[in-house]
């Protein structure tokens, strides 16, 4: 039955709670999936710690490793051919995907972002900044989407959204620890989405 398994590869730059809670989710519902690797620009961090831990080979690629960013590419590119990866899970890679990569897996890379995107996202929205804008805009929900990546930040189709209310006296860090919580709902909600539809 493995041979019907999607392959995974997930990229953190984190702490790599939402690579948890998918890991978590495809052993839980026997979800037909396999997280292959974990590729990080770090070679320490929560998410590569985890990996290691339960034998995900923990795989540090990283700009600075190659003199021009083709190379880089191409590195990375070959990495996921190598291991026949299925589908991209980002979650929490604070790097942009080479367009080359972005070209060779239309609809096969999939993103989390802290808000409910087309609100708040975009070059340089991400971590606290999210949650700060939102407070200071004076929404009273926010949420996380789960989208396709494509060239653009954070323009990619949406998957699916889950909303969290914005409570009064909130501050960017009690919305984050909230908004974080559904994520770890929402990721794997979507992956399990997007098995079902393209098994
Ligand atoms: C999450 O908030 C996610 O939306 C964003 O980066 C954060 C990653 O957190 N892209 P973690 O490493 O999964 O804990």
């Amino acid at each position: 039955m493995s041979d019907n398994k999607k392959r995974l590869a997930v990229f953190c730059s984190g702490t790599g709670s939402n690579f948890r809670a998918l890991f978590d989710a495809i052993i839980e519902r026997e979800l037909p999936a396999e997280i292959v690797m974990c590729l990080s620009n770090r070679s320490q961090c929560g998410a590569m710690e985890f990996a290691r831990e339960y034998d995900i080979e923990a795989l540090h690629l990283s700009e600075s490793q190659f003199g021009a960013l083709d190379d880089f590419a191409r590195a990375m590119l070959n990495a996921l051919r190598e291991r026949r990866i299925d589908m991209i899970l980002l979650a929490g890679y604070l790097r942009k995907i080479p367009d080359e990569v972005i070209a060779a897996y239309p609809e096969k890379i999939v993103n989390i972002h802290p808000s409910l995107l087309p609100e708040f996202g975009g070059h340089g929205m991400y971590g606290m900044r999210v949650h700060e804008a939102v407070i200071a805009s004076g929404e009273t929900r926010s949420g996380a989407t789960v989208h396709f990546v494509n060239e653009e930040y954070d323009k990619g189709r949406i998957i699916m959204q889950h909303h969290v209310p914005v409570v009064t006296g909130d501050t960017a860090e009690t919305l984050a620890e909230r908004v974080l919580r559904c994520e770890h709902r929402l990721y794997p909600a979507a992956l399990e989405k997007l098995l079902a539809e393209h098994p």
